[in-house]
């Protein structure tokens, strides 16, 4: 990355490709592990308000069984680099770490970090229709379970469907802003905005570094892609970065 000492501060973005080796699915690429398909719908045609609204028991039993589902995964090497990375790095007060997720699991937390912004919404938690607010939620969603908060029967899974504002925006843009080092991690660079961000952090300034197992749809935005595995990629990467090592982007 040239020269590691003048890196102070990194975001870091995640997509479903950190996650594989530790059994949750991709949406693309060569291992989706099912074609992009759910009981022959396509993902993107369940995972939208119109399919909520068109066919409700259909979208909460896909996310009950994804939120059960989720709950028999652990962490992988990957999960586990990224959050001792962030450890160290805090430890050694050189600046930011900050991981952004497009996963809606929560094997980041689950391996160790402690600050990870969720932009696509969480599997774990519910959403309330009527109140709006917003709990930690384990089980499932398809009886129609009353809101903990107000008792309506209300509550959808706390997940960013297509068509609709993904969290934190504000937050993430400001950290690409001070972002000394952008890393993409496991994303096909398909979905936007997350798939801008390369390039506005490059435009601020950044080095861009990219750990996928195939080249994605981005490659051209970044400084450097890696190609491999994440559970070796990224633990590799996490070892030169604290070795402050030249090659550490
Ligand atoms: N290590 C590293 N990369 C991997 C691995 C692995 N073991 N396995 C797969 N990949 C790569 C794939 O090659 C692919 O480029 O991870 C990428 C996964 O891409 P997607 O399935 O498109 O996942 P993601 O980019 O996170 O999708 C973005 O799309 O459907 C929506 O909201 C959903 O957050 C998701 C968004």
């Amino acid at each position: 990355m040239g020269d590691m000492s003048k890196i102070r501060n990194i975001v870091i973005l995640t997509g479903a490709g950190v996650s594989a080796e530790s059994g949750i699915d991709t949406f693309r690429g060569a291992n989706d592990g099912r074609g992009g398909l759910w009981e022959e719908h396509r993902v993107e045609d369940v995972a939208t308000p119109e399919a909520y609204a068109a066919d409700p028991g259909l979208v909460l039993r896909f996310y009950d069984m994804r939120r059960a589902s989720i709950q028999t995964k652990q962490p992988n090497a990957a999960h586990l680099a990224l959050a001792r990375l962030e450890a160290e790095w805090a430890g050694s007060g050189r600046g930011a770490i900050l991981i952004v997720t497009q996963n809606v699991d929560d094997l980041h937390e689950r391996g160790g970090a402690k600050r990870v912004l969720h932009m696509h919404g969480e599997h774990l938690s519910a959403w309330c229709g009527a109140c709006d607010g917003r709990m930690e939620w384990t089980g499932p969603l398809i009886d129609r379970p009353p809101c903990p908060l107000c008792g309506a029967r209300a509550l959808r899974p706390d997940i960013v469907w297509f068509g609709e504002m993904p969290y934190r925006m504000e937050e993430i843009y400001a950290a690409l802003r001070e972002a000394d080092l952008f890393v993409s991690i496991g994303t096909s660079g398909a979905v936007y905005p997350a798939a801008g961000f390369v390039r506005h952090a490059r435009e601020m300034g950044a080095r861009t570094l990219e750990l996928n197992l195939e080249a994605s749809q981005g490659s051209a935005w970044f400084h450097e892609s890696r190609l491999g595995a994440a559970t070796e990629l990224v633990p590799e990467w996490v070892e030169e970065v604290l070795a402050g090592d030249e090659a550490g982007g």
